[in-house]
C-alpha cells in the first residue's frame, strides 16, 4: 500500500514512523514533511492548505492521512475523497467539531454528551456578563482554530475580560465562556469510520509552558501514556457516553466523522466531561500513543477510511511512553529560529521526532516553537521518564528548554479523580 501523510510536525513524524513499521505499507511519503520525516519517508513539497494541490499529489496513493486540523477545516480531505482516494481525516463540515467550539457544544447537546455549561458571545458586553455570572476560575475560548493557544483559564476576571476583548476585536469573531471543569484531564483518541469507534490508549498532555502547570498555554509541552491513575472501565465509559454518541450524532446530521476523534476530557466528580474535541491526532500525545502501538497502523487507518473498521482491535506494547518537547527560546511568544541543533547518542528506546526543524548548511537548525519531541518507551512510567530526559540531555539547542516534570505527578501518585457523586 502507498501511503501519503499530510503535515510537517512531530505528530506527522510519529505517524510516518509507525506507518513505516507496518509491513503492508510498501511506499511512504510525507507532504511537505520535515528533516525527520525524510529519514523514514520521501518528502514531497505541497501547500497542505491547498485542497486541490494535495488532491493532485495524492493520485496513485492508496491512503492519505491528514495530520493537522487546519487543512481538514480547509477541506483537504473532501478534495482527496472526491478523487476516489481513501482518506483518513474528516470532511470540512465534520472538522467543525474542532473548528467551531459553539458547533461542538451544539453536537454535544444533541447527543446528550456531558460538557461544561457555556455561553457563546459575539460582543464584549456579552462576554463580560457571562464571566461575571460565574465563579473563578474563568475559562474563555476563541471559537475558531488557534493552534492550542486560543484558551485562557485564569483566576483573574480582568485578564479573562481582556482576553475575550482581544479575541473579539477580529471581525466576525466569537468567544465561548464556560464553567471550569475540575478534575484531571485525559486525551482519548478514537479511530472511527463514521460508525465504529476504536479507542486508543488514554494519554495526558501538559499544556502550560512551565513546570507545575505555570505560564501560558502552548500547543503541548509533553505527554505520557497510559494513565496509572485512570480507573478500569473509564475508557469504556468515555467511549460509550462521549465518543460513540458524538460519532452517531455526526452521522445522523449527514456529516459522518471519518478519522481521528480526539476527546479532551476532565474526569470530574460527575464523571467524564468534555473540555474540547479535536478532529485529528493530538500533538504531543500521538508521539507516545503510537510508540506503544503494536498493530499495523496503515491497515487500521485504511479500514477506517473505507468504512470497514467493525471487528478491528488494537494491540499495545506493555510499559509506558513519555514525550518531552524541546521548545525554542521564547516559546510560546515569538520563538527564536535558526539556532543550530546537535543530537548526541540517544539511549535505546528513545526517538527524537522533528517538528520545528530545517536543514541548513549541512546541519539542522530550529525553525519553530516546538522544535523536537523526545519520545521514550520504558517498562514503567518512571523508567520511560528517565529515558526521555536522558534523550533530552543529548539535545543541544541554544536557548532551548523543556518542562522537567512531564509525567512526574503521575509517577508520584499525586493525580486522583474526585470521588464520584452518588447521583451519577
Ligand atoms: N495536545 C493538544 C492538541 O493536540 O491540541
Amino acid at each position: 500500500m502507498k501511503v501519503l501523510v499530510v503535515g510537517a510536525g512531530a505528530r506527522e513524524h510519529a505517524l510516518a514512523l509507525a506507518l513505516s513499521r507496518d509491513p503492508s505499507v510498501t511506499s511512504l511519503a510525507v507532504a511537505p514533511g520535515n528533516p525527520g520525516t525524510a529519514q523514514v519517508a520521501e518528502n514531497l513539497p505541497v501547500d497542505p492548505m491547498d485542497p486541490a494541490a494535495v488532491a493532485s499529489l495524492a493520485t496513485g496513493f492508496d491512503l492519505v492521512v491528514v495530520g493537522p486540523e487546519a487543512p481538514l477545516v480547509a477541506g483537504v480531505a473532501d478534495a482527496v475523497r472526491d478523487k476516489g482516494i481513501p482518506v483518513f481525516g474528516p470532511s470540512r463540515r465534520a472538522a467543525q467539531i474542532e473548528g467551531s467550539k459553539s458547533f461542538a457544544k451544539d453536537v454535544m447537546a444533541a447527543a446528550g454528551v456531558p460538557t461544561a455549561a457555556a455561553d457563546t458571545c459575539s460582543t464584549a458586553a456579552e462576554a463580560i456578563a457571562a464571566l461575571r455570572k460565574r465563579p473563578a476560575p474563568y475559562v474563555v475560548k476563541a471559537d475558531g482554530l488557534a493552534a492550542g493557544k486560543g484558551v485562557l483559564v485564569t483566576e483573574d476576571v480582568t485578564a479573562a475580560e481582556g482576553f475575550a476583548r482581544d479575541v473579539l476585536s477580529a471581525a466576525g469573531a466569537t468567544v465561548v465562556v464556560e464553567d471550569f471543569l475540575d478534575g484531571p484531564e485525559v486525551s482519548l483518541f478514537a479511530i472511527t469510520d463514521g460508525t465504529t469507534v476504536l479507542p486508543m490508549l488514554p494519554a495526558q498532555d501538559h499544556k502550560r509552558v512551565g513546570d507545575d502547570d505555570t505560564g501560558p498555554n502552548t500547543g503541548g509541552m509533553g505527554a505520557y501514556t497510559p494513565l496509572p491513575w485512570l480507573h478500569t472501565g473509564d475508557v469504556d465509559e468515555i467511549t460509550t457516553r462521549v465518543l460513540q454518541p458524538v460519532v452517531d450524532e455526526m452521522r445522523r446530521r449527514g456529516t459522518p466523522f471519518v478519522g481521528l476523534l480526539y476527546g479532551g476530557l476532565a474526569m470530574t466528580s460527575a464523571g467524564p466531561s468534555v473540555v474540547e474535541f479535536n478532529c485529528r491526532f493530538g500533538d504531543p500525545e500521538t508521539q507516545s500513543v503510537l510508540a506503544l502501538l503494536d498493530s499495523p497502523l496503515g491497515e487500521v487507518l485504511l479500514k477506517a477510511a473505507t468504512g470497514e473498521l467493525k471487528g478491528t482491535t488494537l494491540a499495545w506494547k506493555p510499559g509506558a511512553s513519555v514525550t518531552v518537547v524541546v521548545a525554542a527560546e521564547n516559546y510560546p511568544g515569538t520563538p527564536a529560529a535558526g539556532d543550530r541543533i546537535e543530537l548526541g547518542q540517544l539511549p535505546a528506546g528513545v526517538e527524537v521526532l522533528h517538528a520545528g526543524t530545517r536543514d541548513a548548511d549541512g546541519g539542522l537548525v530550529s525553525a519553530g516553537g516546538r522544535v523536537l519531541s523526545v519520545t521514550s518507551v520504558g517498562e514503567s512510567l518512571q523508567e520511560a521518564r528517565e529515558k526521555a530526559y536522558a534523550g533530552v540531555a543529548q539535545v543541544t539547542l541554544r536557548g532551548g528548554f523543556s518542562r522537567t516534570d512531564i509525567g512526574a505527578r503521575a509517577v508520584r501518585g499525586e493525580i486522583t479523580i474526585p470521588a464520584r457523586r452518588s447521583d451519577q
